[in-house]
């Protein structure tokens, strides 16, 4: 949602600014594409200059020919328009009346009409209509009556209501950056001779990979050799916070591939052993599987894939712990929170750990006493910062918008938390909790195998697919949260409409939609005779009406009576079964939208890591 970026730098530790930022900004493109900018002190002139329109940064750049300029320190811009159109009046930087502060913002200003009122009484000239440029002109104002820049910025965001990340460059300093996070992710890269301010760790990653993750309500400057962060007035010390994250640039390139999508997909055999030995030589889920066995209520949330995977959780919890989960999708965390108290845990599940919704569910529960375990991507995001315990994955840095990778570390995460649990309540002997780990250490190669052996599978069903308008996945059991995971996929990057219901659910009321070649695919997740039989019914029933019937499962599944193409995994324990099926419907849903001629790296209308509500 909108991603920011900042560096100022001494000569001798980077020549030009402009290179970095260009790069910086590039490596926060999921967050938004809709325009992009920059905001520089030119080396010669010591001007501010600001180049800035629609469209991706690539576009941007080369329209402005950005990458001729030199600039000392700069801030940048990929914007996921939220007040105002995508145009260029729009696009950030703002910059005040007098040309001298630029500044840029992610998050929402709710009192921004009331404030620009105010400005304009006072004369000020506004050019777009973001909320956003009321920073620039406040600052601006306040320059007027406090002789410290650094009071007239703190006097500024005193003004702000709502959530921000802030970053503001002023012409007479043109070394420093000022910064604010009040909601909105903002992160510092501690270098030598430069300092960055960032909405995320990819951004830093050429550079440095020592980070401040700033808390809610800091603010500050930095400087090429100066890092300073106020709380409350009360300046704090920051030394003691600096991570050192494990990703390297690599990580967060595209290594060959020609999308981000298709090489996170690939990743996932080895992100998977990552994520499995991370966790297994950690107490992480042990320590998260001891709250959730203190707790009377167990919840689960998160958003989109995130909540897919919670779906998941439910499921074995309930098979292997028999513990009951509640999940709710975290934006209708309202509905729940009267249920939370001392004895509930809460499991926030988000990769970024940084879903505006999941944090508010998080906080909603948290100041009724519940306790929290985050599941996430991020080191020392918001999320896992602010819960009692945290079960990262080790997906690495996910670009692509649409989550791929990182689903099924979540589920591995998710999955052990379960069967942890389950040992602990005596459901699960000591001897059969070793096997299920010993199994679970083959989700990264049974991924593998799922990819290699369906990828000709996958290219066929693409040609058969790629033309419909609208697919049906039915699921049962587990094969209920995968359906609802691979339709998203399907939806979002391929903009074929893709509807996932359990199985049985869809003679309430789908099954109207169904005439010849309606594509539904079922999706064979549970191995038993009951749930093979069940299916058959309902291939059955769509294949009366003229469906077109896609099977991905078990092998026994792809050979039930009615079934028009299917793709096998093989014979896979349940547990495994994520494992096998997601990844060819993710190759599915990448090979549609290529296809189709859409990039999935960046789908319309989206932007990863959602911070505004
Ligand atoms: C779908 C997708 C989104 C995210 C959702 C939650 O492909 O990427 O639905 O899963 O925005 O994001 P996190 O997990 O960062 O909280």
């Amino acid at each position: 949602m909108c991603g920011i970026v900042g560096i100022t730098a001494d000569h001798e530790a980077l020549a030009n600014a402009i290179d970095y930022l260009v790069n910086g900004l590039k490596r926060l493109e999921y967050r938004g594409y809709d325009s992009a900018g920059f905001g520089f002190i030119e080396c010669r002139t010591g001007r501010l200059i600001v180049l800035k329109d629609k469209g991706k940064i690539d576009e941007v750049v080369e329209k402005y020919n950005v990458t001729s300029y030199c600039g000392v320190a700069g801030i940048a811009h990929t914007r996921w328009a939220t007040h105002g159109a995508p145009n260029k009046a729009n696009a950030h930087p703002h910059v005040d009346c007098s040309g001298k502060v630029a500044v840029v913002h992610n998050g929402i200003i709710k009192n921004f009409v009331e404030l620009r009122e105010f400005l304009e009484e006072r004369g000020h000239v506004f050019k777009s209509d973001t909320d956003t440029e009321v920073i620039a002109h406040l600052f601006e104002e306040f320059l007027k009556t406090e002789r410290d820049p650094f009071e007239a910025f703190k006097k500024t965001i005193s003004m702000l209501e709502g959530a921000y990340a802030i970053v503001l460059l002023y012409a007479d300093q043109p070394l420093r950056l000022y910064f604010a996070r009040k909601v909105s992710p903002l992160i510092i890269g501690v270098g030598r001779g430069f300092n960055i301010v960032s909405s995320d760790i990819p951004s830093i990653l050429p550079l440095t990979r020592n980070i401040i993750a700033l808390r809610d309500d800091e603010y500050g400057y930095i400087e090429p050799y100066m890092v300073y962060i106020e709380y409350k007035g009360q300046k704090t010390s920051w030394r003691q916070r600096i991570t050192t994250v494990t990703w390297s640039v690599e990580d967060a390139e595209k290594a060959g591939y020609p999308h981000f999508m298709l090489k996170e997909i690939m990743e996932q055999p080895r992100v998977l052993y990552e994520t499995f030995t991370g966790l297994t030589s950690s107490n992480e889920v042990y320590d998260a599987a001891r709250l959730i066995n203190e707790a009377d209520y167990v919840f689960v949330t998160g958003a989109g894939t995130s909540y897919h995977a919670g779906l998941v959780f439910a499921y074995y919890m309930s098979r292997l712990a028999r513990t009951p989960v509640i999940p709710f999708i975290s934006s209708e965390y309202k509905s729940y929170e009267s249920l939370a108290s001392e004895k509930a845990v809460l499991i926030a599940v988000s990769q970024s750990g940084e879903t505006i919704d999941t944090l508010q569910a998080l906080r909603a529960f948290k100041a009724k006493g519940a306790r929290i375990i985050a599941v996430s991507n991020v080191i020392a995001s918001t999320i896992p910062r602010e819960s009692d315990s945290v079960v990262y994955t080790r997906a690495g840095p996910e670009i692509g918008v649409a989550a791929t990778k990182t689903f099924l570390t979540q589920v591995l995460a998710l999955t052990m938390m379960a069967m942890q649990l389950a040992n602990m309540r005596g459901y699960i002997s000591d001897g059969e909790y070793k096997d299920m780990v010993e199994l679970l250490s083959r989700a990264g190669r049974v991924a593998g195998e799922g990819i290699n052996a369906s990828t000709r599978e996958v290219e066929r069903l693409v040609d058969a697919l790629k033309k419909k308008h609208s697919i049906y996945v039915l699921g049962r059991g587990l094969g209920v949260p995968l359906a609802y995971e691979a339709a998203l996929k399907i939806k979002e990057v391929s903009y074929i409409h893709a509807e996932a219901y359990p199985a049985g659910e869809s003679k309430h009321g789908p099954i109207a939609l169904i005439e010849k070649g309606f594509p539904v695919i079922f999706v064979g997740a549970e191995p038993g005779e009951d749930y093979l039989e069940m299916i058959q019914g309902n291939i059955l029933e769509m294949k009366a009406r003229g469906a077109f019937t896609i099977v991905v499962g078990h092998d026994a599944y792809t050979k039930l009576e009615g079934v028009d193409y299917a793709i096998g995994i093989g014979e896979q324990p349940v547990i495994l079964a994520p494992y096998a099926i997601i990844p060819p419907l993710q190759l599915l849903a990448y090979k549609l939208a290529v296809s189709l001629g859409y990039d999935p790296d960046k789908p319309r209308n989206l932007a990863k890591t959602v911070t505004v509500e």
